[in-house]
């Protein structure tokens, strides 16, 4: 089923989302819904929050929106090092009409589970980095529009009134 997406600057996204205790068939099927909404949305990335669920789940395809050949989902991931710096230009279903320059990490370390429950480490870098480190943001509340400069997040406050 596919889920809606909270827009900004809608509460959940700025929350806080907390640890995954326990893996369910309520997670599994939340999980289910945020592939089919990820795909659908066209996006390359997901984050719980992003559906109105404050809990530290993602999903990721870097081969999206046009492929979906790297599926990954991952249950409490942390970033466990990061080194470099890279400017980002990036887009968010949850900030229609906004792209905005991130300085993100080029190389991170990310410790999580998939969604069996086991435990996975990688390291990745580039593209997979950046999106990786744009969902485990969500999960902290924090969003591209709170990553820009005070001036544009004003004028996106204005244009968000839209679909407030
Ligand atoms: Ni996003």
């Amino acid at each position: 089923m596919k889920l809606e997406i909270c827009k900004w600057p809608q509460p959940v996204l700025a929350e806080k989302a907390k640890a995954i205790e326990e893996i369910t068939p309520e997670l599994q099927e939340l999980i289910e819904n945020m592939i089919e909404t990820m795909y659908e949305d066209e996006g390359v990335g997901l984050a719980a929050p992003q559906v109105g669920e404050s809990i530290r789940l993602i999903c990721v395809d870097q081969t999206g929106p046009k492929e979906r050949g790297d599926l990954m989902v991952m249950i409490n991931p942390e970033i466990t090092s990061c080194e470099g710096q890279v400017d980002s230009e990036e887009g968010c279903l949850s900030c229609p009409e906004f792209t905005g320059k991130v300085k993100r990490s080029q190389k991170i370390s990310v410790k999580a589970l998939d969604r069996e429950g086991k435990e996975i480490c990688m390291e990745v870098e580039d593209y997979l980095a950046i999106i990786l480190q744009h969902e485990i943001d969500h999960l902290d509340g924090v969003t591209i529009v709170d990553r820009s400069s005070n001036l544009k997040k004003a004028m996106y406050r204005k244009k968000a009134k839209k679909w407030a």
